[in-house]
């Protein structure tokens, strides 16, 4: 495995790679690498020769007062894990690298960013679809890996690839749960003890609305607010948003029989956490 920090080695690299014939799988993260990390390697891992992974906490994501300066970091766990795992290369760029001096362009997807996590936190999909359109720019995949956790990212990426016709197929991974349920995530590590307990609460309300929804006695504005009520009896649990809506289009279903999305975000404490479950279809 060769650890990369900059883009022209990068290039030269995969400039090698196109030119053994092989195929380039991608898998972008922040790093502090876990389980939910490592089924998206895997599965880069079967359909690829060759596995690229970036660890870049990308700055123009976080919005002010969100946790970037916390965001936790460890590089040489995370080149063990990469090494463990059979990656290829992993590419780990500064900020400076990725945004030197002068740096002016992004790329905005529209009206699906408006909802979710976008309207929550605005100017963060901004961020993420111009830190992939670079890294797809420098890495070249033909194939990358993005989890359903964050369902609406892989919603907004599809969107891009679509619209600014890039030649990269995106594969759509499951989430990767702990035993109880709660989905495994890089921000977990911020919770202390009772609020790790207190954070079953999101699977928990996505299992009570995967079975309202199956009992077809209530509408979606009843559903939520069970939901809500359900999330708030938890007194550590905060919420940002519960919205059931069509997971293809993210638009408000117009009946329970559509393949629909629950999209939760809940704070527990000061940690922000989200959670989704797919329903039919
Ligand atoms: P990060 O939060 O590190 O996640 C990297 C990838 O891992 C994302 O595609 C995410 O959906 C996936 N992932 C995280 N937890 C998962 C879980 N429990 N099960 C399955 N997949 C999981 O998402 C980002 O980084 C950034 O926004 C990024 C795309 C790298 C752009 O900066």
């Amino acid at each position: 495995m060769k650890r990369i920090d900059t883009i022209l080695e990068m290039k030269k690299e995969i400039k090698k790679v196109k030119e053994q014939g092989k195929s380039i799988g991608f898998v972008p993260t922040m790093g502090f690498l876990h389980q939910g990390h490592e089924s998206l390697i895997k599965k880069a891992k079967g359909t690829c020769d060759c596995v690229v992974v970036s660890i870049f906490v990308n700055p123009t994501q976080f919005g002010p007062g969100e946790d970037y300066e916390d965001y936790p970091r460890d590089l040489d766990r995370d080149l063990n894990i990469c090494e463990k795992d059979g990656v290829d290369f992993v590419f780990a760029p500064s900020v400076k690298e990725m945004y030197p001096k002068g740096y002016n362009t992004f790329v905005n997807v529209e009206e699906i960013t408006d909802i979710l996590c976008g309207e929550k936190r605005p100017g963060h999909f901004r961020g993420v679809a111009t830190v992939v359109t670079k890294f797809f720019n420098i890495i070249k995949p033909d194939f990358a890996f993005f989890g359903e956790k964050d369902y609406q990212q892989l919603i907004v990426i599809k969107q891009m690839v679509k619209d600014l016709n890039m030649d990269v197929n995106i594969v759509g991974c499951p989430i990767i749960r702990e035993k109880d349920g709660l989905a495994k995530s890089s921000r977990n590590k911020y919770l202390n003890k009772e609020e790790r307990e207190a954070a079953t609460i999101l699977y928990k309300a996505l299992q009570k609305g995967k079975q309202l929804i199956g009992l077809k006695a209530y509408s979606i504005s009843e559903i939520k607010e069970r939901l809500e009520k359900y999330i708030s009896s938890e007194p550590k649990a905060k919420i940002d948003y519960i919205e059931i809506l069509n997971a293809d289009t993210l638009e408000i279903p117009k009946s329970l029989d559509e393949k629909l999305i629950i999209a939760l975000a809940v704070k527990i404490g000061k940690t922000r956490l989200i959670d989704n479950c797919i329903i039919g279809g």
